[in-house]
């Protein structure tokens, strides 16, 4: 085993062993530019063939195999992925394990009937036992499809739950793109054209501290923001009359990689109780061990209600789900929710030996992920001070978020056009990083947590020599 060991207490992750899961030529440029040929072809007959309405947009690149953190395109270009696939690919492309594991699971099921089978059961009490404080053996699994299933079916029960229609979500909120998840959704992008959106939805500020809309600072603030949210939930006349539930992310995903601030979780919490609302925590993006541990609420004294999530539980093949309170979940036990797909038992096996990778040894691999993060955002901070563009290094684990602003002082958001220089310089030089934020100028960090620390660090190097150019 390797003597460099990132992690020395009882879980050790070998980083050799890591770089087997990966290309070990990542990054390694085959053709002068991006795309090269072969991929134009593809881009080509994907703008002929496919609704561009898709979430990648026109990103010129086209993936053709993957390993671990790294990708392959059809022209031979190798790429280190700092996306992950949105956060899906936790535990890398093609794990060796998860291949075995579909290997195995195919010749003897796949698609059943949505009543029991055998994987399903096994993973919704895997699920289970992996649930934060509150939920932990003490919670059911409604399964999904997608992020965006999960989240419909989670105001659906809600109002079942509670027999209350006002459900309570956060300015920068995504919760997908279903009709319900739309109208908690913030981003105009993705709601223009779409409305009318399901009533009954209330839109609170989020503790975006770099951009605070009450021009505070933290902590110095206390929490004013958190004390807004009791205020409209508990106060008269504000008009959040019957809230069934509150819906946030722990860290905001796609508005910037937004963590909420110690202590902000708290009071919300205790908000939802004194109103009578569900607390549901979305982790379909910051779940799955991104942040450092299991659960990004974990990291927060709150016991959720409920919990959304998908992406990289799922990983490689797509698996979302719905955890609520059991006492919660008997309001709904009458057969209301039928769902095709619903816990296929090659989707299922494949989620498990995902959690498995991640949690055996005492959480090591997720672990790693934290203490990763810290180093990574250590050397994006000390890089920052060099360059008169980024405006604030944030975030849990390798779910980090780099915003690049005009310069320090006004944090006028970087323009478009720098942007996407910094993208293509960074895909012609072999990095995959993608930008997100209300304003599109935010670089999230956010490998597979099977990244090496070298493959990690080159990613950071390159990424800030692009900065700077700028
Ligand atoms: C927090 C959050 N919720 C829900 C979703 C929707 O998930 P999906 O794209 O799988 O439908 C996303 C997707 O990015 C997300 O980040």
């Amino acid at each position: 085993m390797s003597s460099e060991r990132i992690n020395e207490k009882e879980q050790i992750i070998s980083e050799i062993e890591l770089a087997q899961l990966s290309y070990a030529e990542a990054p390694q440029m085959i053709t002068a530019g991006v795309p090269g040929p072969k991929s134009q072809k593809y881009i080509n007959d994907s703008i002929e063939y496919e609704s561009l309405a898709r979430g990648g947009g026109r990103l010129p690149v086209v993936f053709a195999e993957g390993k671990g953190a790294t990708v392959k395109d059809p022209d031979g270009n190798v790429y280190i992925d700092i996306t992950a696939g949105v956060a899906v690919n936790s535990v890398g492309r093609c794990h060796p394990r998860v291949v075995k594991a579909m290997q195995d699971q195919m010749g003897l099921l796949m698609h059943a009937l949505d009543v029991s089978n055998v994987r399903r059961v096994e993973l919704a009490q895997k699920v289970s036992s992996v649930m934060p404080q509150g939920l932990r053996d003490n919670c059911v699994t409604y399964f999904n499809q997608s992020g965006s299933d999960a989240v419909e079916t989670a105001i659906k029960f809600a109002r079942k739950m509670t027999g209350r229609t006002q459900i309570a979500a956060f300015h920068g909120a995504y919760h997908g793109v279903n009709i319900g998840g739309t109208s908690l959704t913030t981003g105009e992008n993705y709601r223009n054209g779409f409305g009318p959106f399901i009533p009954g939805v209330i839109h609170l500020p989020y503790p975006y501290c770099y951009r605070c809309c009450f021009g505070l600072e933290y902590p110095s603030c206390k929490l004013q923001c958190a004390k807004y949210v009791d205020y409209v939930l508990n106060t008269p006349y504000t008009g959040a009359d019957e809230v069934g539930a509150l819906i946030i992310e722990a860290q905001q995903g796609e508005s910037g990689y937004v963590p909420a601030p110690q202590g902000y979780l708290e009071i919300v919490k205790k908000a939802c109780k004194k109103h009578g609302a569900l607390y549901i925590s979305d982790e379909v993006q910051a779940g799955a061990g991104r942040t450092g541990k299991m659960w990004c609420i974990d990291h927060y004294d709150v016991e959720p209600d409920m919990i959304t999530w998908g992406k990289g539980m799922g990983g490689d093949l797509s698996m979302a789900g719905l955890s609520m309170r059991k006492d919660l979940a008997a309001k709904i036990a009458d057969g209301s929710q039928p769902n095709t797909w619903a816990g296929n038992a090659l989707n299922s096996k494949v989620c498990m030996t995902n959690i498995d990778i991640m949690t055996e040894n005492d959480n090591a691999l997720i672990k790693r992920a934290g203490e990763l993060g810290q180093e990574i955002s250590r050397l994006l901070l000390e890089g920052a001070k060099d360059t008169r563009v980024i405006g604030d290094v944030r975030g849990k684990g390798l779910m980090i978020g780099i915003e690049l602003v005009e310069d320090k002082e006004s944090r006028e958001p970087l323009n478009g056009d720098a942007i996407g220089q910094i993208i293509m310089g960074m895909l012609n030089r072999g990095i995959i990083m993608v930008p997100c934020g209300r304003y599109a100028n935010v670089f999230r960090f956010m490998p597979s947590l099977v990244i090496t620390r070298e493959l990690a660090v080159k990613g950071v190097d390159i990424f800030l020599d692009e900065v700077k150019k700028i």
